[in-house]
């Protein structure tokens, strides 16, 4: 057997404590699989002094007033906490009250890059103070980015760290740096090998965080296979395509997973009746509860679609608007839940005060988390049609309550979801290709003929709920990568 390896998981967002998307989830569930196969792992993670509850989440101080050395000028005092994921996993938290108590949201700030670069520091300095010399730092999006960095730099003959790899995983690279890439004048772009400037410099707010992991890291991965070779093409490329194609032999794709603990119809408390695969027209029953719960009509034959995500651009909201007003001729229900871009809440809004008997839309990420099972197990349909998605893990959901998603085949919906196919009975789901309304509508149609076709639709509910999508096997290939830096 190989040996157990010491890991270190960081990253901005780690649920329960801190979440706004899907990196919340994969921080905490490829941590939990990680220690479950034995290796001895820690999490890292700021402490967001407005959001996050010491006493709620039982944290314990563990060292006080440490002295941060950020460079030959510039120091500062943090603190760490610490808490737990589950038995013998330990998150650690960074206290900051400076960078991060100020505000109750997590980002947003005139200073992101100043506030990541402390943290950065302070996660290396951690490592130092516990002794932990790690085999592995798992840094996750650019808020961690200079982890491999400072590794190859300014910590280069760190006693502790002397034989540690780092990984940088790529969630989405749209967010390079805290502010937008795009908008920063070309005489002020990171070229990602200068010195750093000091905390005190605006110009700190320029350094590409992404760009500075991206050539300094042992390994990078993305979070889908495909996602992978998207991002080495200009379209996709976001700037940084050369740079990851010359780093080609050291990038990897490697599927999210969902935790199937948490997400589990057969036991989950939030539903009308509980089901799996094998008596899935139980999701009746919980139709009929959604319906209710909605303000819908309650019609039991009615074929539902949902959409859970966060209603934005990359979600593909520019292509439903424009089909909302053929949409909504259909005989069918719409479900849309999930915070977002106002513009498109707006319209929604309009056209569900016309039509209250077939559309609700529920603009609220509370709402979203608190009703997120129900509707997967009582809708039929599941629609993202992203722009771009690097895994998404919402379509994952879905599929393990037998809400069969019609999704672009694009990034992490192309690894994940199989176009159905009548002729070899084959399939998980609904796909199109194009960046367009009318291939959207043409799967939308496609799907609700055959859901008119109970022996068609039922073993497709069936593949879906049964496709295999946990975190072990992911966790596993994410092992095998780090013994492959390792070795390296
Ligand atoms: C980001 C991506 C999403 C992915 C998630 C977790 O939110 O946009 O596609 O599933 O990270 O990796």
């Amino acid at each position: 057997m190989k040996k157990l390896l010491k890991i270190v998981q960081v990253a901005s967002e780690v649920a329960p404590f801190s979440k706004t998307g899907g990196l919340a989830d994969v921080s905490r569930s490829l941590s939990k699989a990680l220690r479950r196969l034995g290796h001895k792992v820690i999490v890292i993670t700021p402490l967001y002094g407005r959001s996050i509850d010491k006493e709620e989440h039982h944290l314990e101080l563990i060292f006080s007033d440490i002295v941060l050395r950020l460079n030959s000028q510039e120091k500062i005092k943090v603190n760490y906490w610490r808490g737990y994921l589950m038995d013998g996993l330990p998150v650690y938290f960074v206290e900051c009250p400076k960078y991060f108590s100020k505000h109750t949201r997590l980002y947003g700030s005139d200073q992101e890059n100043a506030r990541f670069l402390v943290f950065n520091v302070a996660v290396l300095k951690l490592l130092s103070l516990l002794k932990f010399s790690a085999d592995i730092i798992q840094c996750h999006d650019w808020q961690t980015g200079l982890i491999p960095y400072y590794l190859k730099t300014e910590f280069r003959y760190s006693q502790t760290l002397i034989k540690t790899k780092t990984i940088f995983t790529i969630h989405n690279l749209i967010f390079q740096l805290g502010h937008n890439w795009w908008g920063i004048l070309p005489e002020h772009k990171d070229y990602g090998r200068s010195r750093l400037p000091h905390l005190a410099d605006p110009a700190l707010e320029n350094i590409n965080f992404a760009k500075r992991a991206i050539l300094s890291a042992d390994f990078i991965n993305t979070v889908s296979e495909q996602y992978r070779e998207e991002i080495m093409t200009k379209r996709f490329g976001q700037d940084l395509n050369r740079i990851l194609q010359n780093r080609a032999d050291r990038l990897v794709g490697i599927v999210n997973g969902i935790d199937y603990n948490t997400y589990n119809p057969a036991q989950d408390t939030a539903l009308a009746k509980n089901y799996s695969f094998s008596n899935s027209e139980v999701k009746s029953e919980n139709k009929i509860k959604l319906q209710q719960t909605f303000g819908l009509p309650v019609i039991k034959d009615m074929p539902i679609f949902c959409t859970t995500s966060r209603v934005t651009f990359q979600k593909g909201f520019e292509l439903l608007i424009k089909l909302f007003p053929e949409l909504i001729k259909l005989e069918a229900q719409f479900i849309i839940i999930g915070a977002g871009d106002k513009k498109y809440i707006g319209e929604l809004q309009k056209l569900a005060r016309k039509n209250p008997e077939k559309l609700v839309i529920v603009p609220s990420h509370e709402a979203n988390q608190l009703y997120e099972t129900l509707v997967y197990a009582g809708a039929d349909f599941f629609l993202l049609p992203s722009n771009y998605e690097p895994c998404g893990i919402n379509q994952l959901i879905a599929m393990r309550y037998g809400c069969v998603p019609i999704v672009r085949a694009i990034g992490g919906l192309y690894d994940t979801v199989e176009d159905f196919s009548a002729v070899a009975r084959r399939g998980t789901g609904f796909t199109f290709e194009n960046d367009n309304e009318f291939d959207l509508h043409g799967a939308i149609i496609r799907a609700l003929e055959h859901y008119k076709n109970k022996r068609v639709w039922r073993p497709l509910v069936k593949r879906a709920m049964r496709q295999s999508n946990g975190w072990e096997i992911p966790a596993k290939k994410y092992v095998e990568l780090y013994y492959k830096a390792l070795k390296n």
